[in-house]
């Protein structure tokens, strides 16, 4: 249980303050959250990272993770001062807001940030201020990282487990790039407001500025750059005229990349071609909304949402790196999440986030490992392989870590 949970700080004695803040002074806060490891070991490259599990099975696949991120990077010479950090509701529970300054400012001072997930029944009938995944809004909004990676990768052992037939899901290796901080999640006005005619009207507008999408877009092209060379453009151009912009700057900046192939397409269209030939796509690079709900449908085409990472990066500052999966409510505290998404998380994290390939690549050969060993938790289980919970899937990939011979990149 992470530590944070064992505080005896007496809540009905804090001050609550709206947004993310709370008013345990800094002594406090240390003394009842941090978790500090012992100081790094001459030679060795040392790394702050700030660990956030937040609730449900977050704190489950965090713990598992932490374990993988720790042995892989010490067969690479690399130490972590981790620094674990209540958000979401565990935080609403502790000092009765979502994102606690003190843990923005950890994560903020870190090398980068590993969150397990956040939400659950018990806060769904809060004030929106004062909701979990509030807590992911601030992080991403205040770190400024715009550019979301979410790769959709089909692995050969688990190609049964997909929803789509063998012969649509098999190769499947995608990276969807998806702006982040911008777009209808946040552009104003927004709202729920009373018209002229006395009526409610819920308002959210779509809007983005021209250096909002170039940014979004290098990341892209230079992500299929680094992939196989093809990019897709999804937008809504035949309608929204955010979209119209979005089109147009993309076109713009294929001059820069002329080694990308570059191609558009509508949203709905590409919603379709992702069930019927995900093959074709490469990279692809779209909007906050568009992302949050293609990445979501990807995930479907690899088997599980229990199997996919992400990196949030950007242009300066820590990344975020989390599964793309929620808090599952329905699973949690038994045992049975999937903890491998969480675990190719903190890959992402040492390659993306830290520029340790080595160690990186540890973690991927491992979970291929255990995978290939048969190990499968309920998400991803089919007859003829071992059902395990998500400390034993950990085991296995930390056994797998720790018997590869080292990788190379
Ligand atoms: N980034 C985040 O923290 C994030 C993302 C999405 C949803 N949420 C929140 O999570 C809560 C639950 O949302 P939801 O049910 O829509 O989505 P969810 O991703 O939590 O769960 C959807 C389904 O997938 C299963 N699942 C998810 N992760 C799994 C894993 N690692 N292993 C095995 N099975 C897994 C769950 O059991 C559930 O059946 C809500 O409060 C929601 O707001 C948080």
């Amino acid at each position: 249980m992470a530590a944070f949970l064992q505080t005896n700080i007496r809540l009905n004695s804090i001050k609550i303050v709206p947004g993310r803040y709370s008013a345990l002074t800094d002594h406090q806060f240390r003394a009842a959250y941090r978790i500090r490891c012992a100081a790094a070991s001459p030679g060795k490259k040392r790394y702050n990272i700030a660990l956030l599990p937040g609730d449900g099975i977050g704190p489950e696949v965090i713990s598992v993770a932490k374990n993988v991120l720790q042995k892989a990077g010490s067969l690479e010479g690399l130490e972590f001062d981790f620094q674990e950090m209540p958000v979401g509701g565990a935080a609403l529970d502790l000092v009765g807001v979502p994102m606690p300054e003190e843990t923005f400012t950890a994560a903020k001072q870190s090398d980068a940030i590993l969150l397990g997930a956040i939400g659950g029944y018990k806060w769904d009938k809060n004030e929106k201020h004062l909701r979990p995944e509030m807590a992911l809004f601030y992080l991403r909004r205040d770190l400024k990282v715009f550019a979301n990676l979410r790769p959709a990768t089909v692995l050969p052992q688990l190609v049964d487990a997909s929803t789509l037939k063998k012969e649509v899901a098999e190769g499947v290796d995608m990276m969807i790039v998806r702006e982040l901080t911008g777009g209808i999640y946040f552009g104003e006005p927004r709202g729920i407001k009373i018209n002229e005619n006395g009526e409610e009207v819920g308002i959210s507008t779509e809007i983005y500025a021209a250096h909002e999408i170039d940014r979004i877009a290098r990341v892209a092209f230079e992500t299929a750059r680094k992939r196989r060379g093809k990019l897709c453009s999804v937008d809504k151009a035949n309608v929204l005229d955010a979209s119209i912009l979005w089109r147009k700057r993309v076109t713009a900046l294929a001059s820069e990349y002329p080694d990308v192939e570059l191609s558009h397409m509508y949203v709905d269209n590409a919603a379709m071609q992702l069930i019927r030939d995900p093959k074709q796509f490469d990279t692809i690079v779209t909007n906050n909304i568009f992302g949050d709900i293609l990445s979501d449908e990807a995930s479907m085409i690899t088997g599980s949402i229990g199997m996919l990472p992400s990196a949030s990066l950007g242009e300066s500052g820590p990344g975020l790196f989390e599964p793309i999966h929620g808090s599952a409510p329905d699973i949690a505290g038994q045992d049975k999440a999937n903890p491998l998404a969480t675990i190719l998380s903190a890959a992402m994290l040492l390659k993306y986030g830290l520029g340790e390939e080595k160690a990186a690549k540890r973690i991927e050969d491992a979970v291929v490992d255990a995978l290939n060993k048969g190990f499968r938790t309920g998400d991803i289980y089919s007859p003829g392989n071992k059902l395990v919970g998500c400390k034993e899937m950990g085991e296995e990939v930390l056994k797998s870590v720790e018997s590869k011979v080292p990788a190379t990149v």
